[in-house]
């Protein structure tokens, strides 16, 4: 998957590449189709299925967002422990993600959770950049994606904090207009495009996937359900005010299993 993303980043206007898999090739179109000269093991099947749309051309970038779930809709406790809703499976399924993404992106309050150091670690392919979304500048410096010096860590805050010193504990800091009580996320995805992310992949949480759904800005989003039921706790995505059912977003479905949990990846119309 690695080297079809590549082939592409550098033939975007390729019609198909072709790239070796194990003894065989794999050649996949530009519009997502794939072929290989045998059959391959319908696990192997089921995983191109997955991963082949997240390596072909996307000429405006791809947001793609992911978050784990319970049966009730949790990604996390009261007090805000989140490991693990989902298993290992999933836990793969997001360094692979990484490893496909230019970017990867979290809220404040993730990074307050579960210290993450979003690189990737369970299997092959470089870093994404990390990109935190803290608007007041309010992360202190213990945190891993601020100390462990292992790949670019930028920090999207308000434009008045980019104005002054621009940097928050050696990282970057990238501003964006506020718009009422949130940043302006389609400023947010548009500063990312012009810095050459074209496949950002936002890990949660819940708050910071619900603004980039709600402003229009999520073209896939990936939901994975865990079979248990933690019964309280905090929220994945929770859209503004009250919606009607006929207000419903109905995005096209294609299911995954993941050991014994199951994925969702939702597609929403360009
Ligand atoms: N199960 C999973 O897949 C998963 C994944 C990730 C995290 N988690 C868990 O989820 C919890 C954290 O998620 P969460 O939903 O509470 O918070 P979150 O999305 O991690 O962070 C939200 C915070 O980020 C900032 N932010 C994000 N988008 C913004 C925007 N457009 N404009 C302005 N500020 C924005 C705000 O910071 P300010 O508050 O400073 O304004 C906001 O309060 C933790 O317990 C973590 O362990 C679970």
């Amino acid at each position: 998957m690695l080297a079809a993303r590549a082939a592409f980043v550098e033939r975007p206007d390729a019609d198909s590449i072709s790239v070796p898999l194990g003894d065989d090739s794999l050649s996949v179109d530009a519009g997502g189709g794939w072929r290989v000269p045998n059959e391959v093991p319908a696990e192997i099947a089921a995983q191109l299925d997955l991963y082949v749309p997240y390596c072909l051309p996307h000429p405006g970038g791809l947001c793609v967002a992911h978050i784990g779930q319970s049966l009730d809709g949790r990604i996390a406790t009261e007090n805000g422990e989140s490991r693990w809703v989902t298993g290992e499976a999933d836990l793969l399924h997001c360094h692979r993600m990484r490893a496909l993404a230019d970017a990867v992106m979290v809220g404040a309050r993730t990074v307050r959770a579960d210290n993450p150091q979003l690189t990737v670690r369970h299997c092959a392919g470089r870093n994404p950049i990390r990109i935190i979304i803290d608007p007041d500048l309010s992360l202190s410096d213990r945190h891993s994606v601020f100390c462990d010096g292992t790949v670019l860590t930028v920090v999207v805050a308000a434009q008045e904090h980019a104005n002054g010193r621009g940097e928050m504990h050696g990282s970057e800091v990238l501003g964006v207009p506020r718009v009422g009580r949130t940043l302006d996320v389609a400023a947010i995805r548009c500063a990312l495009g012009e810095r050459g992310v074209s496949i950002v992949f936002i890990e949660g949480g819940g708050i910071t996937i619900s603004r980039f759904l709600e402003a229009g800005c999520v073209d896939r989003l990936q939901i994975t359900i865990a079979p248990i039921i933690i019964g309280s706790g905090r929220p994945g995505i929770v859209l503004e005010g009250v919606r009607p059912l006929d207000c419903a977003l109905r995005p096209r479905i294609r299911r995954f299993n993941l050991g014994g949990d199951t994925l969702f990846d939702c597609e929403f119309d360009a």
